[in-house]
């Protein structure tokens, strides 16, 4: 059986006094905790996350990275310079980076390599439009994502990398997958994972994202290739966040 995990992504969300309130809140209502349980933060706060929740089980991480190692890069942020803060997750590719920042495959394929080589475990998304649904073309553009990655990195590090399943037409909008339609997609990645390396593939996790929710949790995470979720909106209130934690 593969440990869940549960992973918020903040987006641009926060603010010291608010993350304060909001870590500290995770922090005390994870202790059971069964399952393992990151929050991926603007990059501002990784020192914030180091200090409250240092010491914790909680793991914390960056929604995004620099393929370059240092040097003439304004604006950018070094791998390196996340793995300093403790930062044990990276998210890569996430659709709104592919939307609003014009991410390609192949560079998503480079965060990856670059996540890995600073010790991070990148957090690989991927996920299709509504109408490449509607067309038929789920298992073709989201595969081809996620083959540009596999491309890119050794059969040794695929047991290091997680991969999540965004639906873009699900994010925000409060549209979810069902779980059999999350499951489908699920095990055709899981298919692409035992091609690379059969026995790294079934210790490999495999998140859902898109308006999961306290209500809808427990039984997309009860699907068997459904190793946990990455957050975005409930992620932001501690109460649901928790919820969803128990559900997993
Ligand atoms: P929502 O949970 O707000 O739909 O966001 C999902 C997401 O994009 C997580 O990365």
């Amino acid at each position: 059986m593969r440990r869940k995990l549960i992973a918020g992504n903040w987006k641009m969300n926060g603010s010291q006094s608010v993350n304060a309130a909001l870590l500290s809140d995770i922090r005390s209502g994870a202790g059971q905790a069964t399952c393992d349980i990151a929050v991926c933060v603007p990059a501002p706060y990784f020192a914030q996350c180091q200090s409250l929740l240092g010491g914790s089980s909680i793991a914390w991480g960056g929604q995004d990275l620099s393929i370059h190692e240092a040097g003439a890069f304004t604006g950018e942020v070094a791998a390196s310079m996340l793995a300093d803060f403790g930062c044990a997750f990276v998210i890569v590719g996430h659709s709104e980076r592919r939307t609003y920042h014009g991410e390609s495959n192949d560079l998503v394929a480079k965060k990856t390599v670059s996540a890995l080589r600073s010790g991070l475990t990148p957090i690989v998304c991927v996920g299709e439009l509504l109408e490449q649904r509607e067309s038929g073309k789920t298992d073709e553009v989201v595969g081809a994502q996620l083959d540009a990655v596999l491309a890119a990195i050794s059969a040794e590090e695929l047991a290091k990398i997680v991969v999540a399943y965004e639906p873009v037409w699900a994010i925000g909008t409060g549209k979810t997958a069902t779980p059999q339609m999350a499951q489908n997609v699920h095990a055709m990645l899981r298919g692409k994972l035992q091609a690379k390396n059969p026995k790294a593939a079934g210790e490999v996790k495999i998140l859902y994202g898109g308006s999961m929710k306290p209500d809808n949790a427990g039984e997309l995470l009860a699907m068997a290739d459904i190793d946990g979720g990455l957050i975005g909106g409930a992620s932001l209130k501690a109460a649901d966040f928790l919820a969803i934690i128990r559900a997993a």
